[in-house]
């Protein structure tokens, strides 16, 4: 069971920060601008999307890791950062704050959601656990290098399982527990929320991190994930 303190208090202090007020203004408004780009489950898909990448780049961290080969700090370090500041701190607080509360009188979901707010604990315990563990990777200290593997497993096996079934489970319906003029201003209070605590880049320097990472690990270009013709022999 994951410390349902540990998160609140984490919530606490960011969503008292100075994006706090502003998003609440804009859940407040009645209707969606004509400037919005993106409906709610277009942003949550997007951001989705942006963390398998970053959950790509621990993977290839951790067979590297496997496979004896060293690793710059600044890497591993960095990629957990993004996992710490994108998916837990932003794109997990978004769902708890504006996602999951619009479920709250479906009955049908109840387990689902208790599962995924679970799992956001146990991300944030995981991740708390690497930040260390990824400044020093170093061959000479083995059993932290054995520690990583196993937290990064343990991320990465359950955030794309989480992730898919947030995609096929739960926004989906989305459209039914707020539907109309709900679900156009929850579009609106994500995409407010994206500039708000990322900046006026939004998304896209999260992106352009994670394409470093990318280049550097050698998957920076996406046909390197392709199977070569001998692999199919
Ligand atoms: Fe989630
Ligand atoms: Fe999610």
């Amino acid at each position: 069971m994951y410390s349902k303190e540990v998160l609140s208090r984490r919530k606490f202090f960011i969503l008292a920060g100075a994006s706090g007020a502003g998003l609440l203004e804009g859940c407040s408004r009645s209707a969606k601008p004509a400037g919005s780009t993106y409906t709610a489950i277009e942003t949550l898909g997007r951001q989705h999307a942006v963390t398998r990448r970053a959950l790509a780049v621990m993977e290839k961290i951790k067979n590297s890791l496997n496979a004896q080969m060293v690793r710059s700090p600044e890497i591993a370090g960095g990629a957990v950062a993004i996992i710490s500041e994108f998916m837990i701190n932003y794109h997990q607080l978004m769902e708890e704050k504006y996602i999951f509360p619009a479920f709250a009188s479906s009955q049908k979901t109840a387990d689902l959601i208790a599962t995924l707010r679970r799992q956001h604990g146990a991300a944030y315990r995981l991740t708390e656990i690497l930040k260390p563990l990824c400044a020093d990777l170093s061959k000479k200290d083995q059993e932290n290098r054995r520690k990583a593997v196993n937290m990064i497993h343990l991320l990465t096996r359950m955030s794309l399982a989480h992730e898919s079934w947030e995609d096929t489970a739960l926004l989906p319906l989305l459209r039914v527990v707020a539907p109309g003029k709900a679900y156009e201003q929850l579009g609106y209070t994500l995409e407010s929320a994206e500039t708000q605590f990322l900046g006026p880049g939004g998304i896209e320097p999260t992106i352009q991190k994670i394409a470093g990472f990318e280049n550097s690990l050698g998957i920076g270009n996406l046909d390197s994930f392709t199977p070569r013709p001998e692999d199919f022999s």
